[in-house]
């Protein structure tokens, strides 16, 4: 299978984080490659893109539940990931959250990114809990996965001004184009070796 750092990526949504993580890595700027990509829906760009770029790209079905895989979805994901022997799993507007046996079978080897400053605005719509509540200064963090929800070690964070005629999808834009730069530069920190964990501390060499 080689010696090349491996990603899976999971994600429920058009898929524009996993294109600008593609797209780094073919520019030499993360020494990994994407194994595989995963989905909960069907119709998700995430795949399509994925397919483009000749990425082996499945949809496993989520389950009975809302917001989280029931367990033959669990071990399905869980299955899939092990096959290709993935080093890290990227969350990349992946919209369940993820628990018991997923979260043991990849401990500390799953991140995410989210659409705000954490911990300010966890959960859903996170852009418009923040134009919501009138901040001046959102963003996106990217972090470790943990039990809670957004609650993981923070390993990078990036600024977006909030201006005063933003709609909910225009800060949602540009917040989208700050995860695009972001994303890429702390996986490749993570694939290089450059960061360490202390408690709630990522330390090292990050964006
Ligand atoms: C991104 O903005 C990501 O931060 C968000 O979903 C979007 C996915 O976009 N994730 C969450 O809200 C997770 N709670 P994409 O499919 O174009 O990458």
């Amino acid at each position: 299978m080689g010696n090349k750092f491996r990603l899976g990526v999971l994600g429920s949504g058009k898929g524009s984080n996993f294109v600008a993580i593609a797209d780094a890595i073919a520019a030499g700027k993360i020494p990994a490659e994407v194994a595989i990509v995963l989905s909960d829906v069907e119709s998700a760009g995430i795949l399509t893109r994925a397919s483009e770029r000749k990425i082996p790209a499945h949809f496993i079905p989520p389950g009975k539940f809302r917001t989280k895989l029931d367990e033959d979805a669990k071990r399905a994901f869980i299955g899939a990931l092990q096959m290709v022997q993935v080093d890290l799993i990227v969350l990349a507007g992946f919209m369940r959250v993820l628990k018991g046996e997923f979260l043991r079978a990849f401990e500390g080897r799953i991140v995410n990114i989210h659409p705000s400053l954490l911990p300010s605005f966890p959960g859903l719509e996170a852009w418009k809990q923040a134009l919501d509540h009138g901040v001046k200064l959102t963003g996106c963090t990217v972090h470790f996965v943990d039990a809670g929800v957004d609650s993981g070690a923070i390993i990078g964070q990036q600024a977006v001004p909030v201006l005063d005629h933003d709609t909910p999808e225009m800060l949602h834009h540009r917040i989208r184009a700050a995860e695009h730069e972001l994303y890429p530069k702390c996986i490749a920190a993570i694939a290089r070796g450059e960061i360490s964990v202390v408690g709630r501390r990522v330390l090292g060499k990050k964006p």
